[in-house]
This record gives structure tokens, C-alpha cells and sequence, in this order.
């Protein structure tokens, strides 16, 4: 079974009771949800392998580490994914991004996707699915579907906010995926939002409505 991890760091904490706040505006709510994607990433990235290579420093040659192995491909899930790509891409410029976007049928609530273009050799590369809210885990689910049939096989799962229906659902269906969250929080509510979660994070990051 992957892991799930409760990332309790306190600069992570106190950044996401900033865009907790429904009094957070949208240019901050985007710069901290920046903030806190990159500091997870440092420690969703922990298990990366290293390799030796020579160098020489300007004093000496030396044997010195360097990532090694899989590349990676941030794949945020549309839209509000996307605010939490370039928090990774910061710690991690040689990662290519993909997209895959869902929509949910409005009368029987399932998502389906409509948009999926990921670098050609996804099978190879270590992939980090991106979306602040884990809430029912349908987008999460069919978002890892989608880059399974494509031949992704090293998944991690990086959200923010994390319901224990989405946690369950997620990790039932794709147990072999790690999961990375800024919270846990309580439940989910019968609209669908996590209680007491942040809000429609699309919303709050792109300030629509
Ligand atoms: N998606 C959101 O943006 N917010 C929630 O609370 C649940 C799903």
C-alpha cells in the first residue's frame, strides 16, 4: 500500500491557514499555494535516487551526487492543478509538464476526461498528479487511469487539502499511489466541498465565481 502523508511542517501549516482565510484575495491565494506546493515538493522528491558523477571544483576533482533515473512529469489535473505547477517546476526545472482535464456529468456526477497531452515517454518518468483539493477522489481516480492506460507506472498524488472519503476512494482504487496533503480535514459536505476545507480552490486561485 502507498502512504498517505499529512505534511505537518509548520511553515506549510501557517502558509495554508493563510489561504484558508475566505478573506485571502486572489493574488495571495495563488503566491502562498505557490509557496506551499514548493515546500512539499522537497519532501514529496525525497525518495528520488541519486547517482555519483566526477567533477572538478576549482580546487580539486572530486566524486559528487546527481539525480539519477526516472525523470519527472508534473501532471496538474484542470484547472486548479495548474496553480500548483510551478511550485515543482521551481525545485525541479528539468520536469515536463502533461494536462489532463476532467468535466463531471451533471446528471450522473461522474467525471469524465476531455483533455489529456503528456510528454511522449510518461512511462519513464516518476509523475507527480497535482490537485489542491482531494475531495470524493473521482478526478483524482480517473486521472491516474488515464495515465496508467498511457503507460505511467510511478505515480504520486500532491494535494493540499485532503478529505478522508477522497483519501479512502483514492487509495482503494490505486493503492500503489502515494499521497502527499498539506491537511486532513473532516468531511465532505453534500455539495461536494471539503469541510472546512478553502473553497472552490479554481475559484480562489483564478478569481471567478
Ligand atoms: N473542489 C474544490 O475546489 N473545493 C472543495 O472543497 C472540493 C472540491
Amino acid at each position: 500500500m502507498g502512504k498517505f502523508q499529512v505534511m505537518d511542517h509548520p511553515l506549510i501549516q501557517h502558509k495554508l491557514t493563510i489561504i484558508r482565510n475566505k478573506n485571502c484575495g486572489t493574488k495571495v491565494f495563488r503566491e502562498v499555494v505557490d509557496e506551499i506546493t514548493t515546500l512539499m515538493a522537497y519532501d514529496v522528491a525525497r525518495d528520488m535516487p541519486l547517482e555519483d558523477i566526477e567533477i572538478e571544483t576549482p580546487i580539486s576533482k572530486m566524486t559528487a551526487k546527481t539525480l539519477s533515473g526516472k525523470k519527472v512529469a508534473v501532471v496538474p489535473i484542470l484547472r486548479a492543478g495548474i496553480g500548483m505547477v510551478d511550485g515543482i517546476l521551481k525545485l525541479i526545472p528539468a520536469a515536463k509538464a502533461g494536462h489532463i482535464g476532467m468535466y463531471r456529468d451533471e446528471e450522473t456526477l461522474e467525471p469524465h476526461e476531455y483533455f489529456v497531452k503528456l510528454p511522449a515517454d510518461i512511462e519513464q518518468r516518476q509523475v507527480f498528479v497535482v490537485d489542491p483539493m482531494l475531495a470524493t477522489g473521482g478526478s483524482a481516480i480517473m486521472a491516474i487511469d488515464a495515465l496508467k492506460k498511457r503507460g505511467a507506472t510511478n505515480i504520486k498524488f500532491v494535494c493540499l487539502v485532503s478529505a478522508p472519503e477522497g483519501v479512502k476512494a483514492l487509495r482503494e482504487k490505486h493503492p500503489d499511489v502515494d499521497i502527499y496533503a498539506a491537511a486532513l480535514d473532516d468531511h465532505l459536505n453534500e455539495d461536494g466541498y471539503i469541510v472546512p476545507g478553502l473553497g472552490d480552490a479554481g475559484d480562489r486561485l483564478f478569481g471567478t465565481k
